[in-house]
């Protein structure tokens, strides 16, 4: 059967991605948020899964502002990388893993997550730029197979913290009833705190982060029960995309290890934080 192997939470910013196609991570500005990633990427390159399920959100690239479903699956065996207006980002397209997607699908709808399903699909800076977090140099290929979950985190009214939480712990269940012998690693992309337009554009909250930070390993419960409009209070209009990280921590285990944190402020606009959690530490009896 299929296992969850480990968990990493990132954000995604466009141009942590641009500074990394550019070579100037080695940069005065850049340098300590690249340090900062160091420790987890020397450990996720001696754990290597079999196929990774990226929780992460479009930003109208892939997908047209008429038709943003509230969550959706990409079944395809390739995803392009989506061209943002600057040309495509110089990094190998996404292989998909069509069986496994059709099985998470037929998991989900059975437990009344009734996913939109995009059989194509290009990707963007949400998908790519949390790769490019995890493997710095992917050469010809990412490390492994991918199946996209798409998250609407860009169009009123977003999706409960308390439901991304649920479908996360549908889909530990779907994952964990796959029969395949597959290591399944989980990415939760975005975040954290950011405002990109309006009267608080460049706000950002440590305070806030600091502690999502910690709940997120330790209590999430405490973060699903935030509503939306607190969340957006209190983490931006585009900080809401750290719900994505409560539908990888939903499918973990209830306790799980963490590797390596770093927080960073600014990257861009954003409080770039990542955060990596073994998920096969031993569990209560
Ligand atoms: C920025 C952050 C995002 O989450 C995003 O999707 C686009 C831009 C930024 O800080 O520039
Ligand atoms: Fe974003």
């Amino acid at each position: 059967m299929a296992e969850v192997v480990w968990g990493l939470a990132t954000s995604h910013v466009p141009s942590i991605g641009a500074a990394m196609d550019r070579g100037k991570t080695e940069d005065p500005n850049w340098k300590a948020l690249f340090d900062g990633y160091a420790p987890a990427r020397a450990w996720l390159a001696e754990h290597r899964p079999d196929v990774a399920v990226v929780v992460y959100n479009d930003h109208a690239n892939g997908i047209d502002l008429d038709v943003v479903p509230t969550f959706a699956i990409g079944t395809a065996e390739h995803y392009p990388v989506a061209d943002e207006g600057f040309g495509r980002r110089p990094v190998p397209d996404v292989v998909g893993d069509a069986d496994l997607s059709l099985h998470l699908l037929e998991s989900l709808v059975d437990e009344g997550f009734d996913l939109t399903v995009f059989q194509e699909l290009d990707v963007d800076h949400g998908l790519t730029v949390p790769l490019s977090v995890w493997t710095p140099d992917p050469g010809e290929a990412w490390p492994c197979p991918v199946v996209p979950l798409l998250v609407n985190v860009i169009q009123y009214p977003q999706p409960t913290a308390a439901r991304c939480y649920a479908l996360g712990q549908a889909l530990g269940r779907a994952i964990r009833s796959y029969p395949e012998d597959q290591k399944v690693a989980l990415l939760g992309t975005g975040g954290m705190s950011h405002q990109l337009a309006g009267a608080r554009a460049g706000f950002i909250n440590p305070e806030f982060d600091a502690m999502w930070m910690e709940a997120i390993e330790t209590d999430p419960a405490r973060l699903a029960a935030l509503s939306r409009e607190e969340l957006i209070r209190q983490a931006g209009s585009e900080g809401i995309e750290l719900i994505m990280w409560l539908i990888m921590r939903g499918a973990m285990d209830e306790r799980i290890t963490k590797v390596h944190s770093s927080y960073f402020v600014p990257a861009s606009n954003t409080a770039a934080g990542i955060a990596l959690f073994d998920n096969r530490a031993p569990q209560p009896a």
